[in-house]
């Protein structure tokens, strides 16, 4: 197994992620949301840590990412950005916390950065959220974008099934993605989409479009860290790659400590007082 360890080691910024989209350079983009997981993230050389509102699903057990609060984001944001030396860390604004007006976008926006220290918010949608990402943008709040499969409006969706296979859905996503370019994002994220779709959109924009279940021909590829370290159980899009098993490591180390404390063989002599 060939391992990549990051030559440059100074912080990555929005401006170092657009130098790497016109090099080629493919960028790497995990989530995390707490201190101890987010240190081995950046330390092992991943651009980008996303600071997702998975956290509703991996973190709190919700069946999806709309319960999880602003306050509940920023516990999780500064946790990251307290263990991040190198990668940019990029925060979702939950569900409800920019759709109802753009003031209360840009004053939500702002608490998020002020409080969390973060580099970038990421929002979820295009035309109908352009007047909240402008203001946030006019803040001077770098934005990541999210189109595809937006699991904040799964509700409306009804399935978590591949989006944009339509042609008229496609061409929506190709539009918004170039509002998105125009206003001032610095970077996009496509959700399961088909990857023919994925990859004109990658050639179209200037900015960095970064994939999930979106092929291969995008300029970087993010996954939910516990999925790719296969600590989720039951949870086997076509796209995930699981780098490790562990679920199974852990839970055979948990078990090993349950029969050491049964027969009384932990804690041994060296390991007390
Ligand atoms: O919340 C999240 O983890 C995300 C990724 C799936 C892109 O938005």
């Amino acid at each position: 197994m060939s391992v990549h360890t990051p030559e440059d080691v100074r912080k990555v910024t929005t401006h170092r992620l657009s130098e790497m989209k016109c090099r080629n350079e493919k960028i790497s983009m995990l989530t995390s949301y707490d201190y101890t997981m987010a240190s081995i993230v950046d330390q092992a050389g991943v651009d980008v840590i996303l600071v997702g509102d998975s956290a509703s699903n991996v973190m709190a057990g919700n069946v999806t990412t709309l319960p999880i609060t602003l306050d509940q984001m920023i516990y999780h944001g500064k946790s990251v950005v307290r263990a991040v030396q190198r990668a940019l860390v990029v925060i979702d604004m939950p569900f409800g916390t920019y759709q109802t007006s753009d003031v209360e976008a840009v004053q939500n926006a702002i608490k998020v950065m002020k409080i969390t220290h973060a580099d970038a918010l990421k929002l979820e949608g295009g035309v109908e959220i352009i007047d909240a990402v402008k203001k946030i943008l006019a803040a001077g709040i770098p934005i990541m974008g999210h189109l595809g499969l937006m699991p904040q409006s799964i509700n409306k969706y009804g399935t978590y099934t591949v989006r944009a296979k339509e042609e008229d859905e496609a061409e929506k996503l190709m539009s918004d993605a170039l509002l998105l370019e125009k206003v001032g994002c610095f970077a996009l994220v496509l959700e399961k989409i088909p990857a023919s779709l994925a990859q004109k959109v990658a050639e179209k924009l200037t900015i960095p479009v970064i994939g999930i279940g979106a092929g291969g021909h995008v300029d970087g590829q993010v996954l939910v860290l516990h999925d790719m370290l296969g600590m989720s159980k039951g949870f086997s899009p076509r796209f995930l790659r699981r780098y490790a098993d562990l679920n199974g490591i852990m839970t055979e180390a948990v078990q090993h400590y349950v029969s050491d404390v049964k027969r009384q063989d932990f804690p041994n002599e060296e390991e007390q007082y």
